[in-house]
């Protein structure tokens, strides 16, 4: 899982990156939210996932762990694309409420959720330094 996330999280960088250059070269900041919302829920957050599986998550369900990627991306996704056009102008804000509310509150579902496996007892391991590897044992 930390792997899928990693390239994830490589893409979303390409594209907010992309973004960035777009509106640097245009001079137009106009799309600066979605800019920095594709990098930082996107690309930052889907590393720190990453990164949570890497270096806390021992045994996670397997269930629980597909449930939380999927739901971070899919309301990732809405909530990026629906910042887009309403920074885009592309459609008003209540069009886009739906996606727009939809989108952020999986987003947050997601975190109580990577919460819940940091939290579930036999899940998480200890990353303090010198701490018994449950692992390993
Ligand atoms: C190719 C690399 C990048 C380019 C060309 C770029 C370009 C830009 C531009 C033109 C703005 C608008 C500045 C303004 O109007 O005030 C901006 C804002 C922003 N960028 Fe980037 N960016 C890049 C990478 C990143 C990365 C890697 C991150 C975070 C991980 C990031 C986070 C932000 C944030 C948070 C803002 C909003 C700052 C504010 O509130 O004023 N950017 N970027
Ligand atoms: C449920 C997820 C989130 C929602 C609904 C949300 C919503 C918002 C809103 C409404 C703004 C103000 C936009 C404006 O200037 O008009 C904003 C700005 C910002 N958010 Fe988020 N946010 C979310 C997640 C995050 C996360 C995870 C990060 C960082 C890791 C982040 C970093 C920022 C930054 C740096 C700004 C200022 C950028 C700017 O000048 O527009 N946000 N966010």
């Amino acid at each position: 899982m930390s792997r899928r996330y990693l390239v994830w999280a490589l893409c979303y960088a390409a594209i907010g990156m992309a973004l960035g250059i777009y509106m640097a070269a245009s001079h137009n900041h106009g799309e600066l939210v979605t800019h920095a919302h594709v990098l930082l829920v996107g690309f930052v957050l889907s590393l720190v996932y990453g990164i949570i599986h890497r270096l806390w998550l021992e045994a996670p369900r397997r269930g629980l762990a597909v449930t939380q990627f999927a739901l971070h991306q899919v309301a990732a996704i809405l909530m990026l694309l629906g910042l887009f056009l309403l920074y885009g102008g592309k459609a008003s804000e209540e069009t886009l409420a739906p996606l727009l509310g939809v989108g952020s509150v999986g987003v947050l579902l997601g975190m109580l959720l990577m919460l819940y496996m940091v939290l579930r007892p036999g899940s998480a391991r200890s990353a303090e330094p010198g701490a018994p590897d449950r692992a390993a044992a």
